[in-house]
């Protein structure tokens, strides 16, 4: 697959998911943006020998206004861009038995990383897409959105239902402007945040909900994203995607 000519901004590239697609997208020859917040040195070690393919761009994702500066900082530093894979996210427990406030903290929490800072990215690139005459959204959303998740991670659930809605939204009322939008739906995939649930739960558990022998890896999801970046699946506009090892077929 060729990329050369593909500016493209990955929201928590830094590790998991989000790095790989970032790898994938450099090595497919794609101008990458590769945003972080904590992980400065992991989003630099993933851009060596690519030094000038990337750049890397930190915010916080949970503050509206270090949201709006990455959009900007990105701009400037890609030039322009192409296509956007909102990726970044946080999955975060919260059971019922905890106190009311602790519940809610964890869902404002997790709503403004998952879906609020999303939105906000989307509402900038539809402005941005309208003024070059086209561009990509690709959200990163969730089986959970679909099979409904376990108790201790509704917020995550209702943040993943709300970013599936979001990409079909804007799929239907910006087509006509050559904006695309689509949703990769990763059922469990190994990375930090499945291996913190796999240590409480154990392996077997995630395995007896999946028809392959072995779970997902970030690699195996990263080169449908640079399918969609490069236009090939451009009709395919509004489309979920899941990528889940046979989860619904189990
Ligand atoms: N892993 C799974 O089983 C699975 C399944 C379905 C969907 N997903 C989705 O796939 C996406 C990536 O997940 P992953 O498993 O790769 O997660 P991960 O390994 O935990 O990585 C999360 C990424 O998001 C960034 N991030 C977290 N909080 C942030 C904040 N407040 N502001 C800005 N960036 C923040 C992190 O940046 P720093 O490290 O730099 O702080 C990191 O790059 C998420 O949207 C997740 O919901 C994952």
């Amino acid at each position: 697959m060729d990329l050369h000519g593909q500016n493209i901004l990955v929201t928590g590239a830094s590790q998991g998911i989000g790095a790989a697609i970032a790898r994938y997208l450099l090595e497919q020859g794609a101008r990458v943006g590769l945003h972080y917040n904590r992980n400065k040195e992991a989003a630099l070690k993933l851009l060596e020998g690519f030094e000038s393919q990337g750049v890397p761009l930190q915010a916080n994702l949970e503050a509206p206004e270090e949201v709006a500066r990455l959009w900007d900082t990105a701009v400037t530093a890609l030039g322009h861009i192409d296509t956007v894979v909102l990726n970044a996210g946080v999955f975060l427990s919260h059971l019922p038995s905890q106190t009311p406030e602790a519940w809610w903290e964890t869902w404002k929490t997790t709503l403004a990383i998952n879906l609020d800072a999303p939105g906000l990215l989307t509402h900038r690139a539809i402005l941005h897409f309208r003024a070059q005459g086209g561009g990509r959204l690709i959200y990163i959303g969730s089986r959970a959105a679909f099979r409904g998740e376990t108790d201790a991670y509704l917020a995550y659930a209702a943040s993943k239902g709300g970013l599936t809605s979001l990409a079909r939204s804007v799929a239907r009322s910006f087509g006509k402007e050559n904006i695309t939008a689509m949703v990769v739906a990763p059922g469990f995939t190994r990375t930090a945040m499945a291996e913190a649930f796999i240590a409480e739960h154990g392996e077997q558990r995630v395995l007896d909900e999946i028809a392959l022998n072995t779970l997902t890896r970030p690699e195996d999801v990263a080169p449908l994203i640079g399918f969609m970046c490069s236009g090939q699946m451009d009709h395919a506009t509004g489309t979920v995607v899941d990528v889940n090892a046979g989860s619904y077929m189990h």
